[in-house]
């Protein structure tokens, strides 16, 4: 019995663990209607959903954003620096652009994975490049919605070490 409740509070975010940050950029809002055979049926709101089950379970807190605009994904990366204990970031086509996205993240000084929904290795040439990989711990693509828990479960860990 004590173990089980032991476990419990192991599980519950510490009041002193800041969220992690699970950042999502342009169009991931389309989710569920964007070209389903790629990225499937699931909405955004249903990511978020996954995400905050298994934060509980996993004991973190966590805290979702999405924005369409490049200056305001750098906005809240800085914000994170302060406010979050770690980053999950799918920023879409901005993977493949964005030197300021890098330059945040890397001013941020946390640990970041990188996620997609799609394996962009088997897509356009175009996608075979991130600019932010350099930025990150590790990255996941390919596996669709799972790659954010994966991401969260990653980090848990990551983050008692
Ligand atoms: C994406 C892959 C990117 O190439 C694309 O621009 C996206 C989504 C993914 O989750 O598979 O918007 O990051």
């Amino acid at each position: 019995m004590e173990a089980a409740l032991a476990a419990k509070a192991a599980r519950r975010p510490s009041a002193k663990q800041k969220p992690v940050l699970v950042l999502n950029g342009p169009n991931l809002n389309m989710l569920g209607k964007r070209q389903p055979e790629i990225y499937g049926r699931e909405t955004l709101a249903d990511v978020e959903r996954g995400c905050r089950s298994e934060a509980v379970r996993l004991g973190l807190a966590i805290e979702f954003f999405q924005s369409n605009h490049e200056g305001a994904l750098v906005d809240r990366i800085q914000a994170a620096r302060e406010q979050n204990a770690a980053i999950v970031i799918n920023a879409g086509a901005y993977t493949h652009t964005s030197v300021a996205l890098l330059d945040a993240l890397n001013a941020a000084e946390l640990p970041v994975i990188e996620v997609h929904l799609s394996n962009i290795y088997k897509r356009e040439a175009f996608r075979h490049h991130s600019y932010i990989s350099p930025a990150a711990v590790g990255v996941i693509a390919g596996l669709g919605s799972q790659g954010y828990l994966l991401a969260l479960q990653a980090l848990a860990r990551h983050l008692v070490r």
